[in-house]
């Protein structure tokens, strides 16, 4: 009886470990292709490890724009960014150009990408969330 009572209990956590084990798996390529895009098209600036450049270019680690609202992070993506905004406590006023052109599968592995790394561990972003942002973009 303990010894069936032991096998159920195995049993039962490795199906546990399995479904972890497969909703990773289903997350994996949505980060490497993220961190691929990343590099291709934010890196120059925000830098690979998210710092920034003092004074310049705003750091994406830690800041509340990106662990925050998902919404308005995608709208940055979406429209770019041309107004003075405090980031840990240093102001930055540069213009940061649109990534429209990209479509939604793209902006969502960049931001799940960008949220996991730098926003630690905040939710993935979807494409149907990147799509309903971009229908709300005025014509
Ligand atoms: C040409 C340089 C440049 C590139 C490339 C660029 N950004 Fe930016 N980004 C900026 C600047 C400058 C600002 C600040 C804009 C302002 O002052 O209004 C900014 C602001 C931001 C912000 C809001 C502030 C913060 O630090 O959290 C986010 C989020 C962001 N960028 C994400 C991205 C992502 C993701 C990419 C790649 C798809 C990207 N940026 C590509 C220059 C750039």
């Amino acid at each position: 009886m303990k010894k069936e009572l032991i096998q159920i209990c195995l049993l039962v956590w490795s199906l546990v470990l399995g479904i972890e084990v497969s909703s990773q798996r289903d997350k994996e390529p949505t980060y490497k292709r993220g961190a691929a895009l990343y590099q291709q098209h934010c890196a120059s600036c925000h830098q690979s490890d998210g710092k920034g450049v003092t004074r310049l270019i705003p750091p994406l680690v830690g800041t509340d724009y990106v662990s925050g609202d998902k919404g308005r992070l995608i709208r940055i993506l979406l429209q770019g960014l041309n107004e003075p905004i405090v980031v840990q406590e240093e102001e930055y006023y540069s213009p940061m150009a649109s990534f429209q052109h990209l479509n939604d599968i793209q902006l969502a592995d960049i931001l799940s990408f960008v949220r996991t790394r730098f926003g630690s561990g905040a939710s993935f972003v979807t494409p149907k969330e990147v799509q309903q942002q971009r229908k709300k973009l005025p014509k």
